[in-house]
């Protein structure tokens, strides 16, 4: 479900002497800044001085050649230093999640075409607090949100027990905290567990499904998914249809 980077404290401007990738980094985006000062300048004359065309697409050129020179050095070290696992799930090839340890109420995150699937066991109660928020959702019956068919239900999952999700709000693309617990302090006495949102306020129950009146349009994404065993699940194919598209 989805993975994002900065600059270490203490690590100068201009290079890192410790990393050739860094090196590569910095040296293209300098040439980079050079380049878009110099253009900077030319589309100045442009507007005051009317200079010649051919020069303009001169140093149009020049500044679309080092940055694709930039573009080019930044990925190739990055890619190469990925090892073939890792290019291939980067590449959205699906995920095994073994669930052998989860315990009833515990959570795990896998990584899935770069964004957090969440994988929950949810306990009896949890399932029965499924029927009495009913009233109080959105979309309850999942008819306007994204989820294979076969997790189009009430759980939204294969098993009603396991909960296959992207751990993504459908608003603005933050990641909801698991909220367990039953009438938490800053959620309401009728709170009967979920995921809250605290970027804007959006509350979800323990399929996903969103509440009515917050911000988040739609419930959370179910993924494609299938059980290879009765503890291994394989995210990012479906059971039925082969490989997500
Ligand atoms: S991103 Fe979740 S409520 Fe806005």
């Amino acid at each position: 479900m989805a993975s994002k980077r900065g600059k270490s404290p203490g690590q100068s401007p201009g290079r890192s002497p410790q990393s050739t990738t860094g090196d590569v980094a910095i040296d293209a985006t300098q040439d980079v800044s050079a380049a878009g000062s110099e253009l900077a300048n030319a589309e100045s004359s442009i507007r005051t001085d009317q200079i010649d065309p051919g020069r303009r697409r001169m140093l149009v050129t020049g500044a679309g050649v080092v940055g694709g020179l930039g573009a080019v050095a930044l990925a190739a070290p990055m890619v190469a230093s990925m090892s073939p696992s890792e290019r291939a799930k980067a590449a959205g090839a699906p995920v095994e999640a073994d669930i052998s340890k989860l315990e009833p109420g515990q959570r795990l995150t896998v990584e899935w075409r770069g964004k957090p699937v969440w994988i929950v066991n949810r306990t009896p109660d949890a399932l029965g607090g499924l029927e009495q928020v009913q009233s109080q959702l959105s979309d309850p019956d999942s008819e306007n949100s994204i989820q294979p068919a076969y997790a189009q239900n009430e759980t939204r999952s294969i098993k009603p027990e396991i909960l296959v999700m992207v751990g993504i709000c459908t608003h603005l693309g933050c990641s909801p905290t698991y909220r367990p617990e039953v009438a938490a302090a800053d959620l309401g006495a009728d709170w009967l567990g979920g995921f809250f949102c605290p970027c804007h306020g959006s509350k979800f129950d323990f399929s996903g499904r969103v509440y009515a009146g917050v911000p988040a349009p739609t419930n959370m994404d179910i993924p494609p998914h299938k059980y290879l065993s009765d503890t291994l699940i394989l995210v990012g194919e479906d059971q039925q249809e082969g490989v997500a598209a």
